[in-house]
Parts: C-alpha cells; structure tokens; sequence
C-alpha cells in the first residue's frame, strides 16, 4: 500500500510540471549566439518539444538567424535576407515535430566558425501511460469464500472497479454450483438459462470483453433465490483517456486473500519510473 502511495505521488508529481511547462532554451546557454561555439554538443544533452522555445541572443548588427533547410544548412547558403531574424533576441517557438536547422548568415560565420544549429523537436506530450496497455486484474469472486451459498457479493463487489480486459474467477466444487451469465430480468427473479449455457468446471473463468453491466447466477435450485448466489458488477470501458495522465483507482485488495496480480503495482513502477526519468530529463 505504501509503495502505491509513493508511485501515485511520484507520477503526479511527473506529470504535473511535464503538462504543464513548456521550456525556453537560451541557445549556447551563456554564450549566447555567436563564434565558434560547438551548438551540436551545447544541443546533445537537451529534449527539444513542441511548445518549446529557442532563444537566440547576440549583439544586434553583429549576427542574424535564419531557419533554413538540410541542404542550406550543409552547404552553409543563407536564404534572402528578408528571411532573417535581427534582433539580437530572437525566438522562436518550435511549432512541429522534425528536424530544425539554423545558421548565420553573415558570411563566414556559418562556414568558418559553425555559427549553425541543427535540433530534432520532439512531440509535445510524452506517451508513457496512453502507450502502455492497460494492466489487467483477475478478482476471485467472493475472495477465499469463493462462489457458493450465503456470501454477500454485492459487499464483495463494491469496493472493486471492473475494466474491460479484466477477468472474473468462479471458484467452487464442481458439481455443487454452476454459473450463469443472465440478463437482469432473470437476475431479478433467479431464472437459470437452459442448462447448456452453464459454466461448471468449479473454476471458470470470464473475461469481461464489454462495458455495461453483467448479472451472474448459480444455476442450482433455491441457490440464487434463498442463499443469494448471484453477483451483478457494472464494467468500465478500457484504456483511459489519454487526456488523465493519471490513471483510476487501483482494484481495492480483499481483506483477507490477495487474489489480484502483481502486474499493476509492477506497471505503476514503470510508468512512474519512466516519467520521473522523463521529467528529470526535461527539467535539466
Ligand atoms: C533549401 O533552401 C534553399 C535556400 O532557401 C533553397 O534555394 C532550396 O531550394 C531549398 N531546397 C530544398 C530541397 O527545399
Ligand atoms: C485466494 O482464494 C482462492 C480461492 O479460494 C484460493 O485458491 C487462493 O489460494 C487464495 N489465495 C490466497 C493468497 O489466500
Ligand atoms: C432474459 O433471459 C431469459 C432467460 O435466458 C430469456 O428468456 C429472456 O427472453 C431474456 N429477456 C430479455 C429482455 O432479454
């Protein structure tokens, strides 16, 4: 619960900045926009993103920038000059993902002293969570009770959230107890479907495929009627919207049987890991 806790608060603690800054860089930091600077080794440690600013500071008169393409960029040829930037602080916002050159177009200063830039913006948001799929949870009805007479399911149930992808465990002695997937009406008044569409291994399982709501019964005589033996659970949709970066309420554990696996505070784990390590990397 702890380690839950902690990687909750990690993640939020990522995403928060990570969605909400854009960064500004000061291209060759203190240098600045001028001579014989490496940019490429200024440029290697940094993730440039959409959203993100480029500063270009110099003595006005003394330098310019143009954006320019690869070709322009290797051959150090300065488009016209009506295309040049010349304020001595110049930005400019990096509005789409792909490679990006700039260079001066005061002759030489290109060619001679590698007054040029050559950056790869990224896409804005990071994908860790929407990329990942969604960690599935398998619930033991009815944790160690199982599924049999007299256990309250609905108490069972009201503390788990069902996702679609997830599965449900029927666990019982075969031949004391069957499963049915009903409707509500023959939920409400404890009618079994025809015996062939009963579940009776004594450990079947269901994967929820659909959202909505599913009704389940015990197929057996007075089972579902007089010892309550039916369980109707309502299935949220899958993946989460990629808007939440935070993802929903974990499946609560049982009281007393951890019948859910590990896969989800493992996947917390890494998707808080990778955005924490995302998020320093940024903020560097
Ligand atoms: C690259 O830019 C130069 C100068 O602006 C231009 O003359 C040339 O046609 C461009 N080349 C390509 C492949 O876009
Ligand atoms: C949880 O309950 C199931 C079904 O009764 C049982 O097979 C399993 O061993 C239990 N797990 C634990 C950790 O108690
Ligand atoms: C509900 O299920 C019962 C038993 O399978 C069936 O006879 C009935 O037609 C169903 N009702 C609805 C509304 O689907």
């Amino acid at each position: 619960m702890a380690s839950k806790i902690l990687c909750l608060i990690i993640m939020i603690a990522g995403f928060l900045p990570a969605i909400t800054m854009a960064t500004e860089y000061w291209v060759g930091g203190d240098k600045g926009w001028t001579l014989d600077v490496d940019y490429q080794a200024w440029a290697k440690d940094k993730t440039f993103k959409v959203g993100d600013t480029l500063v270009f500071k110099y003595t006005k008169g003394h330098h310019n920038v143009f954006k320019v393409n690869q070709t322009a960029f290797q051959s150090c040829t300065a488009p016209p000059p009506s295309e040049a930037l010349t304020t001595g602080h110049d930005v400019i916002t990096l509005a789409k993902p792909g490679k990006k050159w700039y260079i001066c177009g005061v002759p030489t200063h290109c060619s001679d002293h590698n007054q040029k830039l050559v950056i790869t913006v990224e896409d804005g948001a990071p994908a860790p969570a929407p990329a990942a799929p969604a960690p599935s949870a398998e619930y033991w009805v009815g944790g160690d009770k199982g599924w049999t007479n007299d256990v309250d399911y609905q108490a069972w149930a009201k503390d788990k959230t069902f996702k679609v992808g997830d599965t449900l465990v029927f666990k019982y002695t075969k031949g004391h107890h069957n499963v049915f997937k009903v409707n509500q009406t023959a939920f409400q008044s404890c009618i079994a479907p025809p015996p062939s569409e009963g579940l009776t291994t004594g450990h079947d399982v269901l994967t929820l495929a659909k959202p909505g709501k599913k009704w389940y019964i015990c197929g057996f005589p007075t089972h579902c009627s007089d010892h309550n033996q039916k369980l109707v659970i309502t299935v949220e949709g899958g993946a989460p919207a990629p808007e939440a970066p935070v993802p929903g309420p974990a499946p609560k554990k049982d009281d007393s049987n951890n019948s859910y696996k590990v896969t989800t505070s493992a996947y917390k784990i890494f998707v808080g890991g990778v955005v924490l390590i995302w998020t320093i990397l940024t903020l560097v």
